[in-house]
This record gives structure tokens, C-alpha cells and sequence, in this order.
């Protein structure tokens, strides 16, 4: 059965791709970015933030599925803004327009960065949902990165959006509402984002040192999460919910392999 989905970031990657399978699959995709979108935004900003659900209530009075994408690796405040806040926005905005779907799903895009070391006091005022004081913190952190080579702020404000899914999950707002919700995290995945790391040898042996991908290579097409993305959030996914999960060619098995 056809159903309504809002994603972000749908001008590029991971975000486009994933827009492009559920469309083929016969479903209406509101696609929304900060350019070339349905509903064009700004999610680093609350005005941005606020327009987009305006504007979906405007064009859907139901969805069945949120599927937060856009994000951003710059070594910046933007990035918080899009990473953590803009994604948190976006689920907990569009959330009462998922209660009226027989079968509601809603998944954000993380990162295998998650796992690479953080900025403890920057975390903890994305936990403490304390934008102005993330923000602070990321201009302190500057262009800091860590040994995968990923800035401090891209990793922290991944590890922070996964675990804000393990803390709602399971909460009355989402699966007391039947609301499946649960984060991807992809390693490395054939975007403009890995494009130019992707060109050269060196690129690619950094990328391979942080993200070795046993599995079918050192890259996946953005065909893979897409795939992901699309049954998590479809009414066949009935039952996981609260998961981080990887998609990563085994990197995340290498790098933690015990399960406990
Ligand atoms: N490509 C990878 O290897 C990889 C790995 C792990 C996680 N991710 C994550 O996957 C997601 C998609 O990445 P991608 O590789 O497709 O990158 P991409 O750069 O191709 O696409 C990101 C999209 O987000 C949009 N966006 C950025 N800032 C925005 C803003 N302020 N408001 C609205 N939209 C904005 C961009 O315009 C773009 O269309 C990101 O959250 C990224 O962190 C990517």
C-alpha cells in the first residue's frame, strides 16, 4: 500500500537515493533540504525547523514515516545545528503527524563515527538539549579532530543522535504510540560527502583505517542504506525499534567484537 514519507536531505546521497527507491516503490516522498527540495529549509536554524512542519501539515495531514538524513561534516556550529538539533526537531516536529498512520516509522541517519572518541563537554549539552551552549562548545573545539581522522564535533553530535534514539525509543511518545524508531550508521558510503577522500589512495587508506570494510569493499552505494531506510520505516518493520544499526561491511563487528 502507498505510503507518505518526509525525508531530509533529499538533494544528494544518501538522503536522494533514499527518496528515489521509495518513490519507484510507489510511495509520495515530501523531500526536503536546505536547496532542490519539496520544501526547501534551513535545519541548522529554528525558523527552518519550524517551517517544516508547517509546511508538511500544510501538504499531509498524515505521514506514515520520517526518515531524518541531512547532516554535515564540517567542523562547525552548523553542523551541531543539523546533526543533533535539526534532527531532533525533525523527529519530535513531525511525530503527531505520524500518530493517525496504521503503521508509523521514523529512523535518523547517524554514523559508524559514533564509536570515535568525543568532546565530553560538547555531549553532554547535546544531551542536556542545550543548543546555545553546544554551539559554544563547538566553536571552543574548533577544527579538532580525532584519530579516525573525523572532527570532534561530526563524531560527537553522531554518538549523541544514536543515544537520543536508545533513550526514546521505548518511551510512551514513540513505541507506547507505535511508533517505530530506530538510527543507521553507516561507514563509508559513495556521497559528495566521501568524494573527495574517495579520489586519492591516501583518502581511502584513512577512510580504510577508520572504517575497514571486509564485506564487499570499502564503499558502499548510497543504493545500501537506502535499502535500510526503506524497511525500517515500512509497515513490515513491526517490531525493532530502540537499535543503532550498522552498515558498515563488518567495521563495527572489528572494531567492538565482543557482544558484551
Ligand atoms: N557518506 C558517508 O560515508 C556517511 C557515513 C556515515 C554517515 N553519513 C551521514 O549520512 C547523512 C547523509 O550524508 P550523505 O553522505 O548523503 O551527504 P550529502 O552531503 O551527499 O547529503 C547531505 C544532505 O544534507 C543537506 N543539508 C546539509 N545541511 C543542511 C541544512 N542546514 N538544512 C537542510 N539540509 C541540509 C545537504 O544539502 C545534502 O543534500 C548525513 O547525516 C551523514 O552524516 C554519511
Amino acid at each position: 500500500m502507498s505510503r507518505t514519507y518526509v525525508i531530509t536531505g533529499t538533494a544528494s546521497g544518501i538522503g536522494k537515493a533514499t527518496a528515489e527507491r521509495l518513490r519507484a516503490d510507489g510511495h509520495t516522498v515530501i523531500g526536503v533540504d536546505i536547496k532542490d527540495a519539496d520544501i526547501t529549509v534551513d535545519l541548522s536554524t529554528d525558523d527552518g525547523r519550524t517551517a517544516l512542519v508547517r509546511e508538511v501539515e500544510q501538504r499531509a495531514g498524515t505521514i506514515d514515516g520520517v526518515i531524518a538524513v541531512a547532516g554535515l561534516v564540517a567542523a562547525s556550529p552548523v553542523t551541531v545545528g543539523v546533526n543533533y538539533f535539526g534532527a531532533v526537531a525533525t523527529l519530535e516536529g513531525l511525530r503527531p503527524l505520524l500518530a493517525s498512520s496504521d503503521a508509523p516509522r521514523a529512523v535518523v541517519v547517524a554514523s559508524l563515527a559514533a564509536l570515535e572518541e568525543v568532546d565530553d563537554a560538547l555531549y553532554e549539552r547535546l544531551i542536556a538539549d542545550d543548543e546555545p551552549g553546544a554551539r559554544a562548545e563547538a566553536e571552543r573545539i574548533g577544527t579538532t579532530t580525532n584519530a579516525a581522522g573525523s572532527s570532534d564535533i561530526y563524531s560527537t553530535t553522531k554518538k549523541a543522535i544514536a543515544q537520543w534514539v536508545r533513550t526514546h525509543a521505548a518511551d510512551g511518545d514513540w513505541a507506547g504510540a507505535g511508533i517505530a524508531l530506530n538510527a543507521v550508521a553507516p561507514g563509508v558510503i559513495e556521497t559528495p560527502m566521501t568524494a573527495a577522500a574517495l579520489q586519492t589512495a591516501e583518502g581511502r587508506a584513512a577512510l580504510d583505517a577508520g572504517a575497514p570494510s571486509p564485506l564487499n569493499g570499502p564503499a558502499a552505494p548510497p543504493a545500501a542504506p537506502a535499502a535500510l531506510l526503506a524497511w525500517l520505516t515500512s509497515a513490515e518493520n513491526t517490531h525493532v525499534t530502540g537499535q543503532i544499526v550498522f552498515i558498515d561491511g563488518g567495521a563495527e563487528s572489528i572494531r567492538r567484537p565482543n557482544l558484551i
